[in-house]
């Protein structure tokens, strides 16, 4: 699908399409074949995976549920945290998962239809983290200028297809079917307002006893201060030629006032209502 041009948040002109309201397929089409073998992927009941939109605290929840592994003992040591905690629709050079020790940790993007059909049976564990959309918005556009992978916009996306599909659908799917599955369901927001009490509920989730002083030494690791000079977690271990930037760039609450003018909040706000009104969910952003 043919990526359209990127529009200038501040000046709206015609009908408004956010960012998040076109569905394109992943970015990770071109392993399509790996993904359609995720239909028969084996799932361990110890197998832990987060699932995310992309922009929404991925890497941040992957360094507290694999620290919080580290110090429950048990968890085979990699280089990094994209090692330890790979993205289930790549195959970096076409490991195979199925020889991994338990527990494995997977990170994904993908929609329920994609995802190994035994999680239905609540076998293993998600942990699947939201956050706001305009946030999200604003967090994808500085992405995606850093990324060489990705089209580089001049200005922040208005009518621009993105990879990862729709957020809307994301979040719909994911709760619609929330019943299926052995989920919990976090905010960025909620971990930014109090991380101990989000690395705590985390734990109980995923069974796993620390100590208070373990959990403290989880929320110390996982702070933005802290992860950003974490060579393992930071992601700069990420070639030069692919990034341009920062995966870890402000990591606040908020940006997106920054940038959004009136109008175009009140627009994310009527697509929430319009899109997802009827989930009722509680949405923490501020
Ligand atoms: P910003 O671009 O708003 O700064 P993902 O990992 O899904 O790609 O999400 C990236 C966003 O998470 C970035 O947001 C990044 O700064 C933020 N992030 C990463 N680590 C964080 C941390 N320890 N605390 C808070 N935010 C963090």
């Amino acid at each position: 699908m043919q990526r359209q041009t990127l529009y200038n948040l501040h000046k709206v002109q015609g009908p408004a399409v956010f960012l998040l309201f076109l569905t394109v397929p992943f970015f990770s089409v071109n392993q399509t074949e790996h993904i359609d073998s995720l239909q028969s992927f084996e799932i361990r009941d110890s197998d832990i995976f987060l699932v995310t939109y992309l922009k929404s605290g991925t890497i941040w929840t992957q360094q507290i549920i694999i620290s919080i592994c580290e110090l429950a003992g048990g968890l085979k040591e990699y280089e990094n945290n994209f090692q330890q905690m790979p993205w289930l629709e790549y195959r970096e050079d076409n490991e195979d998962y199925s020889l991994r020790p338990s527990p494995r940790l997977f990170t994904s993007h993908l929609t329920p239809a994609l995802m190994p059909p035994e999680l239905k049976d609540k076998k293993g564990k998600i942990i699947y983290v939201m956050r706001n959309p305009k946030d999200n918005i604003v967090s994808y556009y500085h992405f995606s200028n850093a990324w060489a992978d990705m089209e580089t916009p001049k200005n922040i996306s208005y009518n621009c297809a993105v990879s990862g599909g729709s957020w809307f659908d994301h979040i719909r799917e994911w709760h619609t079917k929330k019943e299926q599955y052995n989920i919990l369901f976090l905010t960025y927001e909620e971990m930014i307002l109090d991380l101990k009490a989000a690395v705590t509920k985390i734990c109980t989730f995923l069974g796993k006893n620390l100590s208070e002083g373990d959990i403290e030494q989880v929320v110390e690791k996982s702070t933005f201060k802290n992860m950003k000079k974490d060579p393992k977690a930071n992601y700069e271990f990420v070639p030069q030629d692919k990034i341009s930037g920062n995966f870890m760039r402000k990591g606040n609450v908020g940006d997106w006032k920054n940038i959004f003018t009136a109008a175009q909040s009140q627009r994310v706000d009527h697509l929430l209502q319009e899109k997802l009104g009827d989930l009722s969910l509680k949405f923490i952003w501020e």
